[in-house]
């Protein structure tokens, strides 16, 4: 007993000592990525407690690469936090490649997502990821003979845009003649057909370091195909399947991405495929608050506490006014912890999955928060991957794996 008392002790010494040396090992230099024209995802506010001055730097398009370069390396910025919208992304694969020793977060790499439908199909083939049968054609030649040859319905869609349109860009074709004319009148560069898949809902997942930390299904209107909010659809936070998440977490853990958000479709034949995938999405500012914290954990070797965030919480929170959701700031959770009171408020939430029924906080417990994978090389490099800009041009002098057959 003694001897456990003084381990005790020693314990606590070690960690005093540990508090002491993190408080004065010294912190990276934060920078927020802005841009110009584009809603900004984070504000210093989100970095709560950090106690070193936070930097920003704002891209302004137009020929700014040499500039935006030149402001980082004189602010000796370490870590480059913010979104890159689809129109910045190859010149932002360059300025990262200009600045070898600063690190963005989240990388161009994990961010290959956010340039264009095209990126997300070329990363879900890649790690066999279940996603609507896809196909993706440059040459004009290739998407007529595809339109002579295929069935009906499919769904075309503009791979790349400025932004998201919530369903604008989507289109269902029900015959050869709907597809032709439908691109003849929009000359959407490249030809990205999908099978049309009936599906019940979809499900946008929100990740922090691969744990889910919100999700809500979107239902369509009666009768109707498109389940964007934008487009009049309905929204529920209720029982998302725990397979459902456990697909999100592992298409975040694809991409290596400290957040995340997944759409994934639940299909009538009970399948699910990932619609889209992304860094930049639409989050409360309760959710950036979290990932701030969770990037202060990860970037101060233990110095800020990495975050609590129970599983299901947004079932709760859910319940709340999206005006008040807009305006919560900060939410903390404490651990669970067995006690009397934990037994009688917690332990009688269980949860049916497929491997039988498990208590909320059995489950909580298999999705932990994670530090991702460190990269070490370009995963996406644009001289392969930028098929957009290499079309046709002799650059492109390695062929990549395209319309693979066995995707679903
Ligand atoms: N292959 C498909 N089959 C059936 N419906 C689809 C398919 N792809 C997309 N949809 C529907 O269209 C919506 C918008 O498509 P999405 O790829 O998410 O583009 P957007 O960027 O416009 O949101 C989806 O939320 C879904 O309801
Ligand atoms: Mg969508």
């Amino acid at each position: 007993m003694a001897k456990k008392q003084d381990k005790k002790v020693q314990d606590k010494k070690v960690k005093n000592n540990k508090i002491i040396k993190n408080k004065k090992e010294k912190l990276p230099k934060i920078g927020m990525l802005y841009m110009d024209y584009v809603l900004r995802f984070f504000d210093k506010s989100n970095f709560k407690g950090w106690p070193d001055k936070i930097e920003t730097v704002t891209y302004h398009w137009k020929n700014d690469s040499n500039r935006f370069i030149k402001e980082v390396k004189r602010k000796k910025i370490d870590i480059l936090i913010g979104n890159i919208p689809a129109t910045a992304y190859e010149t932002f694969r360059e300025i990262a490649r200009a600045l070898p020793d600063v690190e963005f977060i989240p990388s161009l790499d994990t961010q290959f997502s956010n340039k264009s439908k095209e990126n997300v199909t070329r990363f879900a083939w890649k790690y066999d990821i279940p996603i609507p049968k896809t196909y993706i054609y440059y040459d004009k030649d290739k998407a007529d003979n595809f339109i002579e040859e295929t069935e009906y319905p499919k769904i075309i869609k503009k791979s790349y845009g400025p932004s998201n349109y919530g369903g604008y860009f989507v289109h269902k074709v029900d015959s050869k003649q709907e597809a032709r004319n439908l691109l003849a009148q929009k000359k959407y560069s490249p030809a990205y057909f999908q099978d049309f898949v009936p599906m019940e809902a979809d499900v946008r997942v929100m990740l922090i370091g691969h744990k889910p930390v919100c999700a809500f299904w979107r239902r369509a209107p009666k009768g109707e195909w498109l389940t964007n909010t934008s487009q009049g659809g309905s929204m529920d936070y209720m029982d998302v399947p725990k397979e459902l998440l456990d697909l999100a977490v592992q298409v975040s853990k694809d991409a290596k991405a400290e957040y995340w958000a997944c759409d994934v479709a639940v299909g009538e034949d009970g399948q699910y495929r990932i619609l889209e995938c992304a860094t930049a999405f639409a989050a409360f500012p309760y959710i950036r608050d979290w990932i701030g914290q969770y990037l202060m954990w990860k970037f101060s070797n233990g110095r800020f506490n990495k975050p609590n965030i129970p599983l299901y919480n947004w079932e709760e929170l859910g319940k709340m006014d999206p005006s008040v959701l807009r305006t919560l700031r900060h939410i903390t959770f404490g651990n669970y912890t067995p006690s009397y009171d934990g037994a009688y408020f917690l332990d009688k939430k269980v949860r049916k999955t497929s491997e039988g029924e498990l208590y909320l906080h059995e489950m909580d417990a298999l999705y932990p928060i994670l530090l991702t994978e460190k990269r070490t090389q370009e995963e996406w490099a644009s001289e392969k991957w930028n098929f957009q800009d290499n079309y046709g041009k002799t650059l492109r002098k390695v062929h990549a794996k395209s319309n693979p057959k066995d995707t679903k």
